[in-house]
């Protein structure tokens, strides 16, 4: 007979990614601390650094040398995601740690990545969290593309919520563009709306949507409104110092709405945290955060409101 707890393990896990295109807004703080509010609820959760060019969760969770990293499970010293999983201080929470060399490893990458996401998918435990790199590659769109939680993360500065902006807009032609590989003049009208100065003035989805119409019949245009529909982001503003910072995600809302016809949620904010940012320039592992940290608070704040942890 299977216990509740072997039913438990034995279900997919549920998977965070958290990007949000411009480096530095917070994208790994973000991650521990969502991985520690979690964990902390005796849930078992592994953190994963996808970022293969800028590696760093390690050495914000106090490991010096990762024994095990991405690339020896690429390079299928291991076989499963599960045997490269390093413990941390923190209880019910371990770290796969990230590997710059597998960006030497020719570019299709796209098996590889499957490979990734596969081995992620049957990891026996509640929670995986993806920390992605910076940037637009199709590395970062793949992965958060496959999220239960896709969370962008952005600062109240007006540059922050331009490229959190951009970033969902790639999400949204990464999406269609897979959804439409195997057909070439689909792919072409695609790459013309990328285009923001595109001859065709397609300007909005909905715009894209009346020139798929018009050449491929109604049916392939709704296709591609049901493949951008699974596009849920999930907007948290990181280092927020004043309450009404919140509105830096409101905006992003309503234009993902308008022009792409997204449908994003607001998880709130997470406030600017002194403790923090000691932490980090000391090199002070995350584990001994606090429990007082207001950082951690926000973030607790929103798992509870996700009804992931209970308070
Ligand atoms: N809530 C916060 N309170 C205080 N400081 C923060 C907070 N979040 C992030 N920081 C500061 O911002 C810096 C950048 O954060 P982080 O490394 O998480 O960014 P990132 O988006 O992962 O960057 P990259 O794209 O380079 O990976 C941290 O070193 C820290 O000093
Ligand atoms: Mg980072």
């Amino acid at each position: 007979m299977t216990t509740h707890t072997q039913q438990k393990s034995r279900r997919k896990p549920t998977i965070w990614a958290i990007g949000g295109g411009k480096g530095g807004v917070g994208k790994s703080v973000v991650s521990i601390l969502l991985a520690m509010g979690i964990a902390n609820q005796q849930m078992k959760t592994v953190l994963v650094d996808t970022d293969l060019g800028g590696a760093n969760l390690h050495t914000m969770l106090g490991i010096k040398t990762p024994v095990r990293t991405l690339n020896d499970f690429v390079t299928r010293k291991y076989n499963t995601i599960e045997d490269i999983c390093i413990p941390t201080q923190v209880p019910h929470l371990s770290l796969v740690c990230g590997a710059s060399e597998i960006l030497s490893l020719a570019n299709p990458q796209y098996a590889q990545k499957t490979k990734i996401m596969q081995s992620i998918a049957s990891l026996p435990v509640d929670h995986v969290i993806l920390d992605l790199g910076a940037g637009n590659s199709y590395n970062v769109l793949d992965f958060f593309l496959i999220a239960d939680y896709p969370i962008v993360v952005l600062t109240p500065q007006p540059i922050s919520i331009q490229n959190a902006y951009a970033f969902i807009r790639n999400t949204v032609y990464r999406k269609l563009s897979r959804e439409t590989s195997q057909q070439t003049s689909l792919q072409h009208i695609i790459r013309s709306a990328m285009d923001p100065k595109n001859e065709s003035h397609m300007r909005t989805f909905r715009d894209l949507y009346q020139t798929v119409r018009k050449s491929h019949g109604v049916k392939i245009a709704n296709h591609l409104a049901g493949a951008i529909g699974t596009i849920k982001p999930m907007l948290i503003t990181n280092m927020a110092k004043d309450e009404r910072d919140d509105n830096a995600a409101r905006i992003i809302k309503l234009v993902a709405e308008k022009y792409l016809t997204v449908q994003s949620t607001e998880l709130g904010t997470i406030e600017y945290d002194l403790l923090i940012d000691k932490m980090i320039s000391q090199m002070t592992p995350f584990s001994e955060l606090s429990q007082g940290s207001i950082a951690l608070s926000s973030v607790e704040r929103i798992l509870s409101e996700l009804r992931i942890v209970s308070h």
